[in-house]
């Protein structure tokens, strides 16, 4: 235990199962964790496994005592309070189920196993034991897609019109880009860019309670041969981008369903990192876009009038910090408050706050993606089959 500013913290020790993009962004933003106000714990990343050396190099110089090629040490420690396990899709379930075996909590990231059925024995291992998981997927933390999430949960929309959601990246638009195993069905699985993109954009939806009853799935290969490192050709088999256009079921008598938009795209000429939310409805509308991302806009009918009205909620996402509610929101910030609901979450101390994903969510997700596969491969619309 550990005072800090009067509050008693506990520190959480984390150990690493893979130490690329996302086990880096993990050790950066245990640094702020003191901005945060207040949290009932304080993490500390004590252990790697990964058997890359250049991964093992710089977690070494970041400080981090243990430090080895094979996850199963980090499953046996007792010192080891909670993984974070962030490694290409092929090896999802392996690892997932050897931690679930093993006991340990974790953050898992996503797809959440490569496919489907993969996703499938993972959510069944999980349910059947008693450890707690979660499932990375942060952008719904910026304030504004939480002030979003919030405007339409007070019921203000009314009759939902349509909701269109998405996370779009210029990231392959350049054709000279090697390949990596994202760009590899058979590490990144059949889905492509639904797996690497999907949980972002199903996680506030799904949320909100919007289940999609069937889909149409447009997916799209754009550029199918990437160069590898020493300039061979090879087949970049994984869909660069995917539309989803979906029916979600209302409770009206009549069976209406509203039209739902996922789209997810690696090939989007002029956005960066674009997550945006957009939910209208007959009494109000809400949309946020990371391309601004200090402001969203509520639609409302004020005297008659339509009008779009800008609103910056400022640096006010679900668990409180010391940062001013002046300052700007980004990706960093995201991670930072994406953990602090896992954890707290994990302590029983959230409440009813905004938690990342469920594993049952990205469950769900894995069953929408599967279909639009189908739609894709019959093109027709296909039911999601929820209980199944
Ligand atoms: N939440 C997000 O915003 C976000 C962003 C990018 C990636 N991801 C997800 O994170 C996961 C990892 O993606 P990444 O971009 O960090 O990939 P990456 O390629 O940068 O890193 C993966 C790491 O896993 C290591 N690894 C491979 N086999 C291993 C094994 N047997 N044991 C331990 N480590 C092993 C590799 O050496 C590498 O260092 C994927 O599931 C991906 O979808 C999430």
């Amino acid at each position: 235990m550990k005072a800090t500013g009067g509050a008693v913290t506990r520190e959480v020790r984390i150990g690493i199962i893979g130490g690329g993009l996302m086990g880096r962004e993990l050790m950066a933003l245990v640094g702020r964790w003191p901005v945060l106000v207040d949290h009932p714990v304080r993490p500390r990343v004590t252990a790697l496994a990964d058997p890359s050396p250049s991964a093992q190099a710089w977690f070494e110089s970041a400080g981090v005592s243990t430090i080895t090629d094979d996850y199963h040490r980090l499953l046996s420690d007792p010192d080891i309070d909670v993984l974070y396990i962030a490694v290409p899709h092929h090896l999802h379930e392996k690892i997932y189920l050897d931690a679930i075996g093993a006991g340990k909590d974790f953050l898992a990231e996503k797809p959440f196993g490569i496919d489907l059925p993969s996703a499938k024995r993972i959510v069944a291992a999980i349910d059947s034991s008693s450890v707690f998981v979660r499932v990375s997927s942060e952008m719904p933390f910026f304030p504004g897609a939480q002030r979003a999430y919030e405007y339409v949960q007070s019921g203000a929309l009314g009759e939902i019109i349509e909701v269109r959601a998405g996370l779009l990246h210029s990231s392959d638009v350049n054709r000279d880009k090697p390949i990596n195993w994202k760009r590899q069905r058979k590490y990144c699985g059949e889905i492509g860019v639904m797996g690497d993109l999907g949980m972002h954009v199903a996680h506030l939806p799904l949320r909100l309670g919007w289940v999609p009853k069937s889909v149409y799935g447009l997916l799209d290969d754009i550029v199918p041969t990437r160069k590898n490192a020493e300039g061979q050709d090879l087949s970049a088999d994984t869909f660069d981008n995917a539309t989803l256009s979906m029916k979600v079921v209302t409770a009206r008598s009549d069976g209406r369903s509203f039209p739902m938009q996922w789209e997810t795209k690696r090939i989007a000429p002029g956005h960066s990192n674009s997550w945006y939310f957009e939910a209208l409805g007959m009494d109000g509308g809400v949309r946020f876009n990371t391309r601004n991302p200090t402001t969203h806009q509520i639609y409302s009918i004020v005297e008659g009038e339509q009008r779009w009205s800008e609103i910056q909620p400022g640096y006010r996402s679900v668990w409180p910090t010391f940062t001013g509610a002046i300052f700007e929101f980004g990706f960093a910030d995201a991670l930072l408050q994406m953990w602090a609901t896992f954890l707290a979450e994990r302590e029983g101390a959230l409440g009813v706050g905004f938690g990342t994903a469920t594993v049952h969510e990205a469950l769900v997700s894995h069953k929408v993606f599967a279909a639009a596969l189908s739609s894709h491969a019959t093109n027709a619309a296909v039911e999601v089959d929820i209980v199944g």
